[in-house]
């Protein structure tokens, strides 16, 4: 109890102190129903998986903008038309049922813009939006709707929500404000562009989210600051990253930890292309990956992105400590890649407390250029700040480098060509972590 109780302190100062203030909704969910309930049967809508739910979804909500509870209870719905909900105080959007995509439009399925105090959760854990993005898919389309978008949004949550094989984007922070997102699982197909969370935001914290895809598992772009991110259960993704970054980026204040990648192109990816402006202050911690090709990629000269205007971004003050566990040929993909700018070179970058293996092969590299601080092929700054480049090989396995893995680690991806079932919210994201906040769905 006491030992409970302290961990706790410990937990919201250390949450605290990495945020600049308070996350979350203002008002709770019973008194916003208390104030007002609109149920979307009530405007329409039906669990027949036949009638639109795009119009009574706008009714209620607009019934219910200035205080209430928007709810749509257990059953199936259909989606043809997409809904803007723009503008509302101290409400909730509480999802209980599936709803499915019907309409083909581009956009966003949901999206939810202007609006302070508001909650959008699934009271069983069990709602879900399911995209159908296979429909897409299968003629190699990925331009089709995102599933869910937040615009200019402020003290707000989304939680025990599933969203499934959206035919683009899942989840998008755009320009937010003191936002907590936790217990979800987003999985999508096995194909690039179909990003799981992407975050641009201030003071949000991000924690207990599963993520299968084969692109970004939970990535924040620019500009960003205050951004807490724990608890993350990347199974069989493209990876968390910070990017692509290009010209004015403007990032600060981030905190990665508890970060179990399995099966991804990469642990972390930092990215850019030329570009201009900051990425400073962060930290990558405690970090477990297995299967993964790239492990720390961090790379300013990405291929993938053409080149931006400026010299490169600056990166100053990141710190990568405590990761362990495997990659699937080290040789190839060494674990650690830290590629600067020769422009701007990297100062104050530490790795430490970091052992990592190769899966195949027994040998594994580390390449740094223009990058200074502390650890492996890093260069101390005490005698300026030139342009380098070097690579150094391992040829035998660091001591300490094994790391549990996930009993439920995915054993195959679902492709793009058939429909993705529904999963349950895991009740674990990190090996022998718990949810910090119980699944709405527990009780
Ligand atoms: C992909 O889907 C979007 C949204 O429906 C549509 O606008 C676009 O034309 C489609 N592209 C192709 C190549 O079919
Ligand atoms: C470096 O970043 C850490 C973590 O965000 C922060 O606590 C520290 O104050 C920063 N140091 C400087 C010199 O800004
Ligand atoms: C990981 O993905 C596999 C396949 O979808 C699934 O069976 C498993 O439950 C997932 N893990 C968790 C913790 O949800």
């Amino acid at each position: 109890m006491h030992y409970i109780l302290a961990f706790s302190l410990l937990l919201l100062q250390q949450t605290v102190a990495q945020l600049s203030g308070s996350v979350g909704p203002l008002t709770s969910v019973s008194s916003k129903k208390a104030t007002k309930t609109c149920n979307v049967l009530d405007y329409g809508a039906k669990a027949d998986k036949e009638t639109d739910l795009g119009p009574p979804l706008t009714d209620a909500f607009t019934a219910c903008a200035s205080g209430g509870l928007v709810y749509v209870p257990s059953g199936d719905y259909l989606l043809n038309t997409w809904v803007t909900l723009s503008g509302g105080t101290a409400w909730a959007l509480q999802i209980d049922g599936i709803i499915y995509r019907g309409g083909t439009n581009g956009g966003n399925m949901i999206y939810i813009e202007h609006a302070s105090d508001f909650e959008l959760f699934s009271s069983t854990s069990s709602g879900a939006l399911q995209g159908l993005g296979y429909e897409f898919h299968v003629d190699g389309n990925i331009s089709g709707p995102r599933i869910l978008r937040l615009y200019k949004v402020t003290d707000f949550s989304v939680h025990d929500l599933i969203l499934v094989d959206s035919p683009s984007f899942h989840f998008s922070m755009d320009t937010c404000e003191n936002g907590e997102v936790y217990n979800m699982a987003i999985r999508g197909a096995n194909e690039g562009g179909l990003d799981g969370i992407d975050v641009w935001s201030d003071n949000i914290w991000i924690h207990d989210i599963e993520v299968t895809n084969k692109d970004e598992c939970v990535t924040v772009k620019s500009p960003a600051h205050n951004i807490l991110i724990e608890d993350i259960y990347c199974n069989w993704s493209g990876g968390c990253a910070i990017g692509s970054l290009g010209a004015d980026t403007d990032i600060s204040d981030i905190i990665y930890r508890y970060i179990y990648t399995w099966s991804s192109n990469q642990m972390m990816m930092i990215k850019s292309n030329g570009g201009s402006g900051t990425l400073e202050n962060a930290v990558f911690q405690d970090f477990i990956g297995h299967g993964n090709a790239y492990s720390l990629d961090f790379d300013s000269y990405w291929s993938s992105e053409s080149t931006q205007t400026g010299d490169g971004v600056t990166y100053k003050n990141i710190t990568f400590t405590n990761w362990h566990g495997t990659e699937a040929n080290g040789a190839k993909r060494g674990p650690i890649r830290v590629i600067c700018p020769d422009e701007v070179p990297c100062t104050d970058i530490t790795i430490s407390d970091w052992a990592m293996w190769t899966e195949s092969g027994d040998s594994q590299t580390y390449t740094c250029r223009s990058a200074y601080g502390s650890g492996f092929c890093l260069r101390d700054d005490s005698g300026g700040t030139s342009s380098y480049t070097t690579t150094s090989t391992a040829t035998a396995a660091p001591s300490g480098y094994s790391a549990a893995t996930m009993a439920a680690d995915l054993a195959d991806s679902f492709g793009t060509t058939a429909s993705i079932p529904i999963p349950a919210i895991p009740t674990s994201f990190f090996p022998g972590h718990t949810p910090i906040s119980k699944l709405a769905g527990s009780s």
